[in-house]
């Protein structure tokens, strides 16, 4: 059994609920089964004004979201367009999250990644290090202020330890006065996944501004 202290996922989800309300825009960037969509679509979405993108690059992962959500209650469509985005709700893409900036209506609040390989299908179908990295800055770049990028990472099967390095290298290259970020792992146990929330700081206001609010 899992065990809660240690499981990053959970960790995951708690570093994005605590920001997150109803009516804002987060992305899934690995669908997968669909766990991360859900929770993110009831974050979010539960009064019908916020918005779930989940990305995934296997139909089989795209068909066991859909599957996962319809049984909690919760509509999502598929779409291949960012035009077909017209309304709040969940919205399904069988695509590479490198892709990500295309379909954002608006700046997302947080964007999820559960990296890896989808738990029961093809484990040689994982993400990797080139894509992540794209996927990474693009994140970085199109987070509204306040939000948060936030990453389970592993290090275990073939390729993990190159895709985190990636990853890693290009997070220590971010300045601090924009970005605060920690990272949070099992101490006991080096292969196990671990957790990478980047937050992007409000910008600073200038004088004029303090002045202005006083
Ligand atoms: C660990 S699973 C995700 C688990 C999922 N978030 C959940 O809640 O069930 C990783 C998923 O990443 C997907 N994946 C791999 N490369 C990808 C890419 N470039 N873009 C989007 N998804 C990708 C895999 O197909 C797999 O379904």
């Amino acid at each position: 059994m899992k065990n809660l202290l240690t499981d990053m996922a959970q960790w995951s989800h708690h570093f994005a609920q605590e920001i997150l309300q109803a009516g804002d825009l987060a992305v899934d960037l690995t669908a997968g089964r669909g766990h991360d969509s859900q929770f993110l679509a009831e974050c979010v979405d539960s009064n019908h004004t916020g918005c779930v993108l989940a990305f995934d690059i296997q139909t089989q992962a795209i068909d066991s979201t859909l599957e996962r959500l319809e049984n909690n209650g919760i509509t999502a469509s598929r779409i291949s367009r960012p035009q077909q985005i017209a309304a709040p709700g969940t919205f399904l893409i069988n695509a590479s999250h490198e892709r990500l900036p295309l379909f954002l209506p608006r700046p997302p609040k947080v964007i999820l990644g559960n990296l890896g390989y989808l738990p029961g299908g093809d484990h040689s179908i994982t993400t990797q290090a080139d894509s992540s990295r794209i996927m990474t800055k693009a994140a970085l770049e199109e987070l509204q202020p306040g939000g948060r990028l936030i990453l389970v990472v592993y290090t275990g099967h073939d390729g993990a330890r190159k895709e985190s390095d990636a990853i890693t290298s290009d997070l220590a290259q971010l300045h601090p006065r924009y970005w605060h970020i920690i990272t949070m792992r099992p101490f006991l146990s080096d292969k196990a996944p671990y957790l990478l929330v980047a937050e992007k700081r409000q910008p600073r206001q200038s004088l004029r501004e303090r002045l202005l609010q006083q």
